[in-house]
C-alpha cells in the first residue's frame, strides 16, 4: 500500500512571562512547520491584552485545523486560570479557554505551560523511551514542572514553588534569577542540584528533563550537575510549550 498520511497542521501558542510564541505543529511528527514567531507579553499582562496578542500572532499563521492548545504559566483547570506567578493577577477566576475561543471564533484548550513542555518531550522528544517516573523542569521567569509515570501525566503540579532556602524555589533558582542575580553557571547549578535533591527525595523520578531557554547550553553545566535520578537536557528547548500544547489539543476532549 503506498498509503499517504497527510501532514496535520496544528497551531500551538506558548504564553511565557516575557514572551509569546506561536507555531504550526506537524502533530504527527512534533515539529514546528515553518517560523515559529513571537511578540513580547503585553505589560500590564491581562486577559484582554493577552487574548488580543493571541489572536494577532494566529492570524499570522493561517492553514491550521481544528483545536488551537495554549500554554499558560498557570494552575488551569476546565481552561480556567486558579494561579497567577508570573502573569496579570485578574487572570485567577478567568476562563481562559473560553475567552480564547471567542476571539479566534475556534476552539482552544488551556494547559499548563510546563505540563505543555513535558508532553512534547515525552511524545518526541528526550523522555520519549522512558515509561517510569519523569519530572521535566521547565527554567525560565519562573520554573514549571510536569510530572509523569507510565508516559501519563499528573497535571498542575507546582514544584517550582517548593521552598528552598526560605523562598520559593523559582525565586531562588529560575533562569530569571541566575541572571538577576548574576549567578556564574557553578553558583547557580549548587542551587539546581540542591533543588534536585529535596525533588528527589520527595518523588524518586527515574529521569530528571531539564528544559527552558537555559537547556540550550546544557553542554556547559552538565559536568556540575549532580543527581541519582538521570539528567537530561529537553530536546525542544524554547519550543517546548508551542509543540506539546499543539499535541495536547488534538487529545479528545477530557
Ligand atoms: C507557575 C507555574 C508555571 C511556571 C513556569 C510558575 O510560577 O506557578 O504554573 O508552570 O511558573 O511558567
Amino acid at each position: 500500500m503506498n498509503a499517504r498520511v497527510a501532514t496535520r497542521l496544528v497551531l500551538g501558542i506558548d504564553v511565557g512571562g516575557s514572551s509569546i510564541k506561536a507555531g504550526l505543529v506537524d502533530v504527527g511528527s512534533g515539529r514546528v512547520s515553518g517560523q515559529l514567531i513571537a511578540a513580547p507579553t503585553p505589560a500590564p499582562s491581562t486577559p484582554l491584552a493577552v487574548t488580543q496578542m493571541i489572536s494577532a500572532l494566529a492570524a499570522q499563521l493561517p492553514g491550521s485545523a481544528g483545536r488551537v492548545g495554549v500554554a499558560f504559566p498557570s494552575v488551569i483547570k476546565g481552561g480556567s486560570a486558579y494561579t497567577a506567578a508570573n502573569i496579570d493577577p485578574s487572570w485567577i477566576g478567568t476562563d481562559g479557554a473560553a475567552l480564547a475561543e471567542q476571539t479566534l471564533g475556534r476552539p482552544v484548550l488551556f494547559l499548563n505551560d510546563a505540563d505543555a513542555a513535558g508532553i512534547a518531550e515525552m511524545r518526541f522528544g528526550s523522555g520519549r523511551d522512558c515509561a517510569g517516573t519523569v519530572i521535566m523542569l521547565t527554567f525560565g521567569t519562573g520554573i514549571g514542572s510536569a510530572l509523569f509515570t507510565g508516559g501519563r501525566l499528573f497535571p498542575n503540579t507546582e514544584f517550582g514553588h517548593l521552598p528552598m532556602s526560605g523562598r520559593d524555589a523559582e525565586k531562588w533558582a529560575s533562569a530569571r534569577v541566575r541572571t538577576a542575580e548574576g549567578l556564574d553557571f557553578p553558583a547557580w547549578v549548587a542551587r539546581v542540584n540542591e533543588y534536585l535533591a529535596a525533588m528527589h527525595r520527595l518523588f524518586w523520578p527515574d529521569v530528571f528533563i531539564l528544559g527552558g531557554a537555559v537547556s540550550e547550553r546544557f553542554t556547559e553545566f552538565a559536568p556540575l550537575l549532580q543527581s541519582p535520578a538521570e539528567l537530561r537536557p529537553a530536546h525542544f528547548a524554547g519550543q517546548a510549550g508551542v509543540v506539546g500544547a499543539a499535541l495536547a489539543a488534538i487529545e479528545p476532549a477530557a
